[in-house]
């Protein structure tokens, strides 16, 4: 079993994700407020996010959420890919709040 290190480039975070978890499963395992628990198959594009660097496996998704133009910029529904390589990666749907600043402003604030 192979482990990616995934980083988001809104908050320099990372974290690490195995080749048997899907990129939104390791971001769950985050326990960040804020991650919307959506379809979990690809249905719904909450999970939206854009591969800036890196590799991964992608299954089908719905091109409501992810056209094809997109999927080609490396747009992608974080419930259907998994890293094959450390990724960088920036968070696009309604997840983008939970990734919206520092860590240590969101304890500042309470949230
Ligand atoms: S959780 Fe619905 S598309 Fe990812």
């Amino acid at each position: 079993m192979a482990t990616h290190t995934v980083r988001f480039v809104e908050t320099g975070e990372t974290l690490a994700c195995n080749d048997r978890l899907t990129l939104l499963q390791a971001m769950e395992r985050l326990g960040r407020k804020g991650i919307p628990v959506g379809c979990r198959n690809g249905g719904c594009g909450v999970c939206k996010v854009r591969v800036l660097e890196g590799s991964c496996e992608r299954r089908v998704m719905s091109r409501a959420h992810v056209a094809i133009e997109e999927e080609s910029a490396g747009y992608a529904l974080a419930c259907r890919i998994i890293p094959t390589s450390d990724l960088c990666v920036t968070v696009i749907g309604k997840m983008g709040r939970a990734f919206a600043r520092p860590e240590q402003d969101r304890k500042l604030t309470g949230e």
